[in-house]
């Protein structure tokens, strides 16, 4: 991440005056663009709901009933790559390059899909259960066999448990024990080692399944503990010998256990169901309109997909029918792979937003008139955005931000900032340096990823925007801190159709945060504002 920064920061103070000599009238004249209006009233973004004290939803609720698809064709991520296929006519779907020199290859929608059936086919010849009673872990860095392997387990109704390696090993044994997952998906022969070394401690685990091949020694190693190795590509070759119908998911069905390691006590693993998922993505595109993903955008995979946030970015790209390119799996390589493959839509943190800030304004320390130059083109960018104009063609762009922008690849039209919050400043920044859509959503992952999101075309930051439209959202009192809901504070309650069922396996904890009535409690403090 740091040599990324360097690559992206510094740059503008060089930028500033070198460019200052290139100004030329015709960027006065510029063409403005066309605003981008937010879709309802930014002072006005949520209702409170009939009969209901202090309950609000979006008003973009269709008729005032929450959504829960968009798309008649899209009620489960089983149906995304069918939806990418037909409305992208085929088109690319994932990318991916091992190394600098390469230039990204890529597999088309009908490619994916027929290896996403092989697979699936290929998991019930050796022996996997189909059906939504049975869970597979995926222990893999972001790539094209990632998404593969998960959509393999969804063609027959199969549950898919994300591991990394920050749950920590003591968790993961607790994972497998709990969800008794008899087959693991990995992609190297380290991952592989680590669970060997750990299966004497479980007692369901029975076969690996690895991306690549792996030494004499480890298979050795495997046999000796009783595990089934397999490769990837054998999978694939047994159930290209051996296909079955496919058997897809009900809306009802489980997906995904999303497994978090608390700082006490067991992992917990939060249940979410295909109909929930799509229910969040639906309404984030709802939301999105005309700014929804589509056939022509492109998406940079980098953040980890084993967490909800960047797994529904990449859904909403493939219900698009758009492409996703991976990055190499190096995070110090993260500019070029910008560089490379040019992404049009991009989900980051904001501790990237927040590198990339300090940089420039450190690089501005020391001279007066870089400072200045950079203040006086936030400000007149920051002018723009308030009349809702969104550009990366005014002579501020050319003189102080290209660079910046140039450093994401050039094409990002709309960033999404997930996982945790982004300062004011920050977020008011961005937007001016790369004139494109950036929206913050606001969420965990009991309520799928984002529970609210900001509007297209909102040029205020500094809050989390309004409730999408497929949940309402209430607070409730905190009497011990003295945040009445009365007064608009209080803890943030979401109920709707992208709360979850519950933990896996763990009644207790989940009458912790789902109450009665089905308001799931977020322990975050919340404020109406007008
Ligand atoms: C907010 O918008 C609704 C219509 O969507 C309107 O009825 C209401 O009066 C508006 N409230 C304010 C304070 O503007
Ligand atoms: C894309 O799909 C077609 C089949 O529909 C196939 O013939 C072609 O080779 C595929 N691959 C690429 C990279 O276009
Ligand atoms: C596996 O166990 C061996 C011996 O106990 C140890 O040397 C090795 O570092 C472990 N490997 C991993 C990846 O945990
Ligand atoms: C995709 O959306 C963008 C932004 O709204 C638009 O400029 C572009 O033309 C769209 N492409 C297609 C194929 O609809
Ligand atoms: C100058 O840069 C340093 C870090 O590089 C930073 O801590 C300091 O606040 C900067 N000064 C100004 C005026 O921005
Ligand atoms: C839906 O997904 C978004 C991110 O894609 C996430 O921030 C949000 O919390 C999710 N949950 C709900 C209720 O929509």
């Amino acid at each position: 991440m740091d040599d990324y920064i360097r690559y992206i920061g510094g740059v503008v103070g060089i930028a500033a005056v070198t460019g200052a000599a290139a100004i030329t009238s015709s960027f006065l004249f510029s063409s403005k663009s066309r605003p981008l209006l937010p879709p309802v009233d930014p002072n006005n973004q949520s209702e409170e709901e009939l009969g209901e004290d202090c309950v609000r939803r979006s008003r973009l609720c269709p008729n005032g009933e929450w959504i829960s698809c968009i798309h008649k064709d899209v009620k489960t991520l089983y149906d995304i790559l069918y939806r990418g296929f037909k409305v992208s006519d085929n088109g690319l779907c994932m990318g991916w390059r091992k190394s600098r020199e390469e230039g990204y290859r890529w597999t088309n929608y009908s490619e994916a899909i027929q290896r996403c059936r092989r697979l699936a086919s290929g998991l019930v010849h050796f022996g996997v259960k189909p059906g939504p009673s049975t869970c597979i872990g995926i222990y893999a860095q972001n790539s094209v066999e990632w998404v593969l392997c998960e959509q393999a387990c969804y063609h027959q109704s199969m549950v898919i448990i994300p591991l990394y390696d920050t749950l920590g090993l003591y968790a993961c044994t607790f994972i497998i024990n709990q969800a008794e997952i008899n087959t693991i998906i990995c992609d190297t022969e380290e991952k592989v080692i680590t669970l060997l070394n750990e299966s004497s401690k479980t007692t369901t685990l029975k076969q690996i399944v690895v991306f690549h091949p792996v030494s004499e020694d480890t298979k050795t190693k495997a046999k000796n503990s009783g595990i089934r190795l397999l490769l990837l590509k054998d999978v694939e070759e047994a159930g290209k010998a051996n296909p079955i119908e496919s058997n897809p998911p009900k809306p009802t069905d489980l997906a995904v256990v999303c497994y978090t390691s608390g700082t006490t006590g067991n992992p917990k693993g939060v249940m979410l169901t295909h109909g929930q998922i799509i229910a969040n993505v639906s309404a984030v595109m709802h939301q999105l309109g005309e700014q929804a993903p589509n056939s022509s955008d492109i998406m940079l995979s980098f953040l980890p997909l084993a967490h909800m946030f960047e797994r529904c970015c990449e859904i909403g790209i493939f219900i698009g029918g758009g492409r996703i390119g991976f990055y190499m799996g190096d995070i110090r390589k993260l500019p070029d792979d910008m560089e490379a493959l040019k992404p049009t839509v991009l989900p980051v943190v904001p501790r990237l937003l927040n590198r990339i800030y300090d940089k420039v304004q450190s690089s501005t320390n020391g001279s007066r008139l870089r400072r200045w130059l950079l203040n006086l083109a936030i400000s007149r960018k920051q002018a723009e955005i308030n009349r809702h104009i969104l550009r990366h063609n005014s002579i501020w762009d050319h003189i102080v931000f290209r660079q910046i922008r140039n450093g994401l690849g050039g094409q990002v039209r709309l960033m999404v900032i997930g996982s945790a919050p982004v300062d004011a400043n920050v977020l008011s920044f961005m937007r001016c340096a790369l004139g494109c859509l950036i929206i913050e959503g606001y969420g965990q992952t009991e309520c799928v990823a984002p529970c609210t999101l900001t509007l297209n075309g909102d040029a205020v930051a500094g809050h989390v925007g309004p409730p999408l439209p497929c949940c309402s959202i209430k607070l409730v009192d905190v009497p011990e801190m003295e945040y009445f809901a009365a007064d608009g504070y209080g803890e943030v309650c979401v109920k709707g159709l992208s709360v979850c069922s519950g933990y896996l396996k763990d009644q207790e904890k989940t009458d912790e945060i789902i109450d009665r009535d089905g308001w799931l409690h977020t322990g975050d403090i919340g404020m109406w504002l007008p």
